[in-house]
């Protein structure tokens, strides 16, 4: 692989190790260049550099910078190394999170107790879509994965305030729906079952006898490598949108539906009162994504991009300048069209006509898209 075919560029939060390791090597693996932001430094610089010296050659594959979630200025430096280093962001898969704290529902009443589980696992969530959807947008387009869990769906005492945040996160994944409409931007998440990693140690290394700790022993687990190829298929399918995405035991990937409208809204003057305010609401955010992006000095390249290209999702080098090779050839096709079809209508006889008017739509559907 040369340098130039080095395409998207992926930010993974809490990939210093465990689920956001693992799927970056799987990104790199596919050429995909990726900026690691996690508060474990040393974990964080050696994963770097396994996943630099997991390619041949000598192009920078991965980078590391310390990035606590929770912390906007962390947020922002991240994504703006992302794009310092590797020319921009296509992809974040946004896992960083934790579960110590869960269990709290006897614990003493003091406010930090319930801090930072939610600081974490849902503002963090949130924190870093909406940096990653001002990159995202300047650069055309691009996908955000969340790592949720199956905690997102169920319930239990044991970790009542984990499940708690998990559930938020689907909630923000599936109201983040119309980000498509606004600005090409997919935002799915994926929901696993229990994984070997060092997440589970705040419970498997509990002291004492809690009863929860033998049932996450005996708990079966999902494999690492069913849980990265439901993140991939997330990323590269252009059609999962608001998608939550299980990964079960036995290598299960499916689909967790959201509930079914309710029946009582169901009147078709609900329906209508909606139908009126679809195309209202695309217009106000398209509006406050503008001020958004003047806000972080992002609007001038984002509507130059937009006057070029606006349902680009995203060009490296190699793309471009294959785009331009096209442009190019298509010039020459166009001229022969215009040949053509000066001919046509000229002198030709029918047969001759009808020949070369199929040979017209042929390169009108091939080079430029028609038909
Ligand atoms: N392991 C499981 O069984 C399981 C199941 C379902 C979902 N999940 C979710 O998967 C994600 C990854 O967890 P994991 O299992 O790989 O565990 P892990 O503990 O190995 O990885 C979590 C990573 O997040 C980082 N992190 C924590 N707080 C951070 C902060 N404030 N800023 C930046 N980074 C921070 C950690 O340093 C760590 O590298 C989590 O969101 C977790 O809730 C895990």
């Amino acid at each position: 692989m040369t340098a130039s075919e080095y395409k998207k560029v992926a930010v993974i939060t809490g990939g210093s190790r465990g689920i956001g390791k693992a799927v970056a090597e799987a990104l790199v693996a596919q050429g995909i260049r990726v900026v690691i932001g996690d508060i474990l430094d040393d974990d964080g610089h050696q994963t770097a550099q396994e996943l630099n010296h997991q390619c041949a050659g000598d192009t920078q594959m991965a980078a590391y910078i310390h990035t606590d979630v929770t912390l906007y200025k962390d947020v922002i430096a991240l994504f703006r190394f992302a794009e310092a280093t590797f020319g921009g962001v296509d992809i974040a898969f946004l896992n960083a999170g934790i579960i110590s704290g869960a269990d709290n529902v006897f614990l003493p009443l003091e406010d930090e107790v319930e801090v930072n589980l939610p600081k974490v696992n849902v503002t963090g969530v949130v924190k870093c879509t909406k940096v990653a959807v001002l990159h995202m947008a300047k650069r055309g387009g691009g996908v955000i994965v969340n790592t949720a869990s199956v905690a997102g769906f169920l319930s239990g005492m044991q970790l009542a305030h984990y499940y708690a945040t998990k559930h938020a996160v689907v909630g923000w994944t599936r109201s983040m729906k119309m980000l498509k409409d606004i600005c090409n931007v997919r935002v799915n998440a994926v929901c696993p079952h229990w994984v070997a990693t060092d997440m589970q140690g705040m419970i498997l290394n509990k002291e004492g006898d809690d009863p929860y700790k033998q049932l996450v022993e005996q708990s079966p687990r999902v494999k690492m490598e069913t849980v990265v190829r439901g993140v991939m298929m997330l990323i590269e399918d252009e059609k999962r949108n608001a998608e939550t995405l299980l990964t079960l035991p036995g290598d299960v990937i499916r689909v967790q539906e959201p509930i079914a409208e309710y029946e009582e809204l169901s009147t078709s003057e609900y329906a209508a009162l909606v139908d009126g305010y679809q195309p209202r609401v695309l217009d106000h955010y398209k509006k406050q994504l503008e001020q958004a992006l003047d806000r972080y000095g992002f609007l001038d390249v984002y509507r130059k991009q937009q006057s070029v290209e606006p349902s680009a999702f995203s060009y490296s080098t190699k793309e471009l300048e294959d785009d331009h090779r096209r442009l190019a050839t298509t010039k020459i096709k166009g001229m022969m069209v215009l040949v053509i079809c000066s001919f046509t209508t000229t002198a030709a006889s029918p047969a001759t006509r009808c020949a070369s008017s199929q040979s017209m739509h042929a390169i009108l559907r091939h080079d430029l898209n028609f038909g």
